[in-house]
């Protein structure tokens, strides 16, 4: 069976509650971790393509930040503010074949991000978070709000980026079209152009040097192109400028001079004025910018960093027949958001109540590391691994912050319904991998799951993600497939054992996955169950076997 999903998932995504309060486990736990994890222990690792600023992957001439803040640009500007349609929706992927959206950047935008791409994370979503952090990589530091939900468009919207040569009249109705008034766009483009340049490569009449892609040459708009200051307008204003598209000699192309010019300098001097100015219109703008999106999307409301964050990261039978549980506790530790909360005066436990929901066994933690968000965000990990009695089982958690120094305890009980811990369904992770061998450019892999007994007379079943390639587009469609579990005959415990094998294509075998185990509703001869689900599993490759 198979489903084509990509809209509905991110819509089911973009119904998050707006303004209540975190509950774990959450739809968006992914997103968050994307967002919240840019540096040290278990980085997602986003920034790393921008820190710092001049990044650019060893290639001459580019600047990463530079490009992402671009592209998005680039998605955005087609958006139609009285018909709601375009915005930032990843229809530029499918633009590349137009002059206005010329050369290497959008699709070496996307390279960067792919990694991260998946059915929580779109990629739309991901290039509106990747203004974010290159904004605040380059020093910014007015934090922009990020909110999710964007989707991801299937098809290429319509033309209409401004290009050099465009008429002011044309470029002032372009912006209006897409909600955006007279000094908004000078704002917006000033804002842009703090980094970055003019490539010789793509605009040799502008910038000159080599059209040559690994020797190309920037003109930078700026004296300082990895730096989100003002310098783009205090040079304009002084003028001292050097940028390429103020100072050509050939007027048609020269946009930023149209453009700056075009309201008697009023924006330009207020943003030459103060840096604080700048900072805080170029983050207003940038998130108006990031957050014009198509009618369908419902934004969430910003993205807060969750405080306290559990992650299960084994609960499987081993070879004895015990139930191994392993995990780890991320714990906020941002100066100023929690007075007192430092990692060096810090204990953290759990205690757990069996499959019943009684008692509370603890497990003591280990400090692991810690983690970097953007704009100053810090973060202390806690891990534990435990073997529980297999007949008691688990069903829950409550989480303990202890400040030694104080002798005093804080209990987190995740709203008052504790972390819940569902030992219904185990996914075998250590027995389940793809294959190293590939045949016929398929891989094989084989999941294994043990599943409570009472559940056996319902459905198993994997939901997984395939990537499929489309041709001239860099981002994968996304589809949904269901595969049926059977039984192995196997048995520990309370669980029976059960198997699937899915074949991978060999290019896109690194997938997510859900298990689930379907409900059944209470008869007079027999107990009923709800539904339930182990989400977002990654696929990974099997160990290799010394022969
Ligand atoms: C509306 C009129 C605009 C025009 C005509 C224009 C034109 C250009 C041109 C010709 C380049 C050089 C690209 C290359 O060499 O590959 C460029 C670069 C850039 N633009 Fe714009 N732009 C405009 C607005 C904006 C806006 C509103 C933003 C962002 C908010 C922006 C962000 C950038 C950035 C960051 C670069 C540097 C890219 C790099 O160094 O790789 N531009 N722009
Ligand atoms: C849990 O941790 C793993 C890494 O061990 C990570 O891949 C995964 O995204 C985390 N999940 C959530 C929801 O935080
Ligand atoms: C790179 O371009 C510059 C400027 O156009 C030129 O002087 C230089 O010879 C080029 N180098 C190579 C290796 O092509
Ligand atoms: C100026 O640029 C325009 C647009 O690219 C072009 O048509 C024109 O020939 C150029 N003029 C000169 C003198 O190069
Ligand atoms: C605006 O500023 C530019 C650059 O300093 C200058 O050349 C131009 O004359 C100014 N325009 C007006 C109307 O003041
Ligand atoms: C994070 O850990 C490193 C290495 O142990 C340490 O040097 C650093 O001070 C820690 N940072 C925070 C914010 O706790
Ligand atoms: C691989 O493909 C060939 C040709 O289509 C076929 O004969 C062979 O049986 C396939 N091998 C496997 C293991 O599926
Ligand atoms: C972008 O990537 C796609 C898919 O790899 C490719 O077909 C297309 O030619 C690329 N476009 C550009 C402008 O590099």
């Amino acid at each position: 069976m198979k489903v084509s999903f990509v809209a509905g998932v991110f819509a089911a995504l973009a119904s998050f509650a707006t303004g209540s309060k975190y509950v774990w486990p959450s739809e968006y736990d992914e997103i968050e971790e994307i967002l919240s994890l840019q540096g040290g222990y278990l980085s997602r690792r986003f920034a790393d393509g921008v820190v710092p600023c001049s990044e650019g992957g060893n290639v001459k001439g580019r600047q990463n930040a530079a490009e992402w803040i671009r592209t998005a640009f680039h998605d955005m500007i087609t958006h139609n503010s009285k018909k709601k349609t375009g915005g930032v929706d990843g229809s530029i992927w499918f633009e590349l074949n137009r002059a206005e959206n010329g050369g290497l950047a959008f699709n070496n935008t996307f390279n960067f991000f792919n990694f991260l791409y998946s059915s929580r994370a779109s990629a739309a979503d991901l290039l509106a978070m990747s203004v974010i952090v290159s904004h605040s990589s380059c020093g910014g530091s007015t934090k922009i709000p990020f909110r999710h939900g964007r989707i991801d468009a299937g098809e290429a919207g319509p033309a209409g980026v401004p290009e050099t040569h465009t008429p002011l009249k044309t470029m002032l109705s372009r912006f209006a079209t897409a909600g955006y008034s007279h000094a908004d766009m000078i704002t917006m483009v000033a804002c842009g152009h703090t980094l970055g340049g003019v490539h010789s490569v793509n605009f040799p009449e502008i910038s000159k040097g080599s059209t040559n892609i690994y020797n190309d040459t920037v003109t930078t708009f700026d004296g300082s192109p990895y730096q989100f200051d003002n310098s783009i307008a205090t040079e304009y204003v002084k003028g001292t400028t050097k940028n390429p598209l103020i100072i050509g000699t050939n007027d048609t192309v020269n946009s930023d001079k149209r453009i700056f010019g075009s309201d008697k300098n009023k924006t330009m001097k207020a943003l030459a004025k103060k840096p604080s100015v700048f900072e805080a219109k170029c983050a207003k703008i940038f998130s108006r910018m990031i957050d014009t999106v198509p009618k369908g999307v419902k934004l969430s409301s910003p993205l807060e960093a969750i405080d306290i964050k559990p992650n299960i990261t084994k609960l499987y039978l081993n070879d004895e027949g015990s139930l191994v549980f392993a995990g780890r506790v991320r714990v906020r530790t941002t100066e100023g958001a929690k007075k007192g909360r430092d990692q060096a005066d810090l204990s953290v436990h759990l205690t757990y109540a069996n499959r019943k929901g009684k008692g509370a066994t603890a497990i003591q933690t280990e400090y692991a590391g810690n983690s970097t968000g953007l704009y100053g965000e810090t973060f202390a990990w806690y891990e534990y691994e435990t073997v529980i009695e297999p007949s008691a089982g688990i069903s829950k958690f409550n989480i303990h912050l202890t400040v030694p120094s104080k002798k005093k305890t804080t209990k987190y009980t995740n709203q008052g319904h504790g972390y819940p811990v569902d030992d219904a369904i185990l996914y075998q992770d250590v027995e389940s991998c793809v294959s190293r061998t590939s045949v016929n450019g398929t891989r094989a892999f084989v999941a294994r799951v043990a599943l409570d007994k009472d559940r056996t007379s319902s459905a198993l079943r994997m939901e997984i993600v395939r990537f499929e390639k489309r041709q001239g587009v860099i981002v994968r469609k996304m589809d949904l497939e269901s595969i049926d579990f059977a039984a192995t005959g196997e048995e520990s415990g309370i669980w029976a054992f059960y198997e699937a094998t899915v074949q991978l294509s060999t290019s896109a075998w690194s997938t997510t996955f859900d298990i689930v185990s379907d409900g059944k509703k209470k008869t007079k001869g027999s107990a009923g169950y709800d539904k339930t689900k182990m989400e977002f599993l990654r696929t990974r490759t099997c160990a290799r076997v010394s022969s």
